[in-house]
């Protein structure tokens, strides 16, 4: 019988573990990336997100250690470290994507968990720096790990506000709750309408008509760069002129687009733009929520629309790549909707496709983007995920 995918990346990853560590490792943890539908910087405005786990996820394969120490090692990026969990956890100069491993350790043990080491092994498929949230899945998927290890008794959403602690803290990155929270509470088969403001989420089937496509412009975006800092600042800006005004007001989340254009004047230009994008799109989660169950395709291609245009105009984190594949989408069969998705400035596009068209809509998108840009895309079906956990291995 020919092995699954998934057989031959458990026996990829066995057999790598093997030649690092000698012996079997005895617990796999995994954590999936994640999708925004909509909802593109509400997180840290405390509003909603409708987003999904996907199925590109990142693994650690692991053996406990008794002497406090943390050894890990990647199959996908060089090099590996190993270091304490006594004393105060540094970042590390040699090998930065084990900050994400230190950052989680060094959180939970402030927090007064008491750690248990590892030697792991990670393997991911989820592509970095595309938007897809691969810091996330590793952050999660060590929290996951020490919380079996350790028998913390961490349930997912303690673990997620415990990860975005270690990415705003540790990592430097002052990121909101959405990458985390999809990670560890994501449900097989649905989608998350996440409320950022309560840390809690309703879930809702995918219609079956419907595909996610990850449309990857390979146009890579950092995030550590000065525009998020920024862009979160003005947000926060336009919340402090607006909650004087109005009481009840303490996050764009508590703004109507009445009150925010009522108070116009007082607000600096790019400040309300900013702000005008984060209201509406708080309410086209909402929208699309209510739309998507029934499949909505005049909702769909409106609302997906108006999040894109909001992005490019109001919120300016659109990139020319991101247009070229908007347009590659718009001419391919079966498009319903596409719209950015992350952070912006690169990385990827969302788009809902019609199931029996994913093919064909592949093609068309590749050839057209590469016509356009001379890059070579990803475009490629997700489904949605299970959230983080445990894998079962025999
Ligand atoms: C990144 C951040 C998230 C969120 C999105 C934009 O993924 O990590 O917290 O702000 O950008 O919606």
């Amino acid at each position: 019988m020919a092995l699954s995918e998934t057989d031959e990346r458990i026996a990829h990853v066995r057999t790598a573990f093997a030649a690092l560590y000698s012996g079997e490792p005895v617990l796999w943890a995994q954590a999936p990336g994640r999708v925004d539908l909509m909802g593109s910087h509400t997180d840290y405005n405390e509003g909603y997100v409708l987003t999904m786990p996907i199925d590109r996820t990142t693994w650690i394969a692991a053996r406990p250690r008794d002497d406090r120490q943390v050894a890990v090692h990647s199959l996908n990026i060089e090099g590996g470290e190993t270091f304490s969990l006594d004393g105060d956890i540094q970042r590390s100069t040699a090998v930065p994507w084990t900050d994400y491993v230190r950052g989680v350790a060094k959180v939970l043990q402030d927090e007064g968990y008491a750690l248990r080491g590892f030697d792991g092994l990670v393997h991911s498929t989820v592509p970095f720096g595309s938007g897809l949230s691969s810091s996330a899945a590793l952050e999660v998927a060590t929290a996951t790990l020490f919380n079996e290890l350790s028998g913390l008794g961490l349930d997912p959403v303690r673990l997620a506000v415990l990860c975005q602690r270690a990415e705003n803290t540790f990592v430097g990155v002052n990121c909101g709750i959405l990458d985390q929270y999809t990670s560890a509470a994501g449900r097989a088969g649905h989608v998350l309408l996440l409320d950022c403001r309560h840390l809690a989420h309703t879930v809702a089937p995918i219609h079956p008509d419907i595909r996610i496509v990850i449309c990857d412009t390979r146009y890579k975006r950092a995030l550590t760069g000065s525009e998020y800092p920024q862009r979160r600042a003005q947000c926060e800006a336009g919340a402090a002129t607006l909650a004087p005004r109005y009481p009840g007001v303490r996050t764009l989340r508590d703004v109507t687009l009445e009150q925010l254009d009522a108070a116009r004047e007082a607000l600096d230009e790019t400040v309300y733009r900013r702000s005008r994008f984060i209201v509406q799109e708080n309410q086209r989660v909402l929208d699309l929520a209510a739309a998507l169950p029934e499949k909505g395709a005049a909702a769909l291609a409106a609302l997906t629309a108006e999040s894109f245009a909001g992005a490019r105009d109001l919120y300016e984190i659109v990139v020319p790549q991101m247009e070229a594949m908007l347009t590659a989408i718009h001419g391919a069969p079966g498009v319903l909707g596409a719209r950015q998705a992350g952070a912006g400035f690169g990385g990827c596009l969302v788009a809902f496709v019609e199931r029996d068209c994913v093919g064909d809509f592949g093609a068309h998108v590749c050839a057209a983007y590469r016509e356009a840009t001379g890059i070579e895309s990803a475009v490629y079906a997700v489904e949605a995920a299970p959230g983080a956990g445990l894998l079962a291995v025999e």
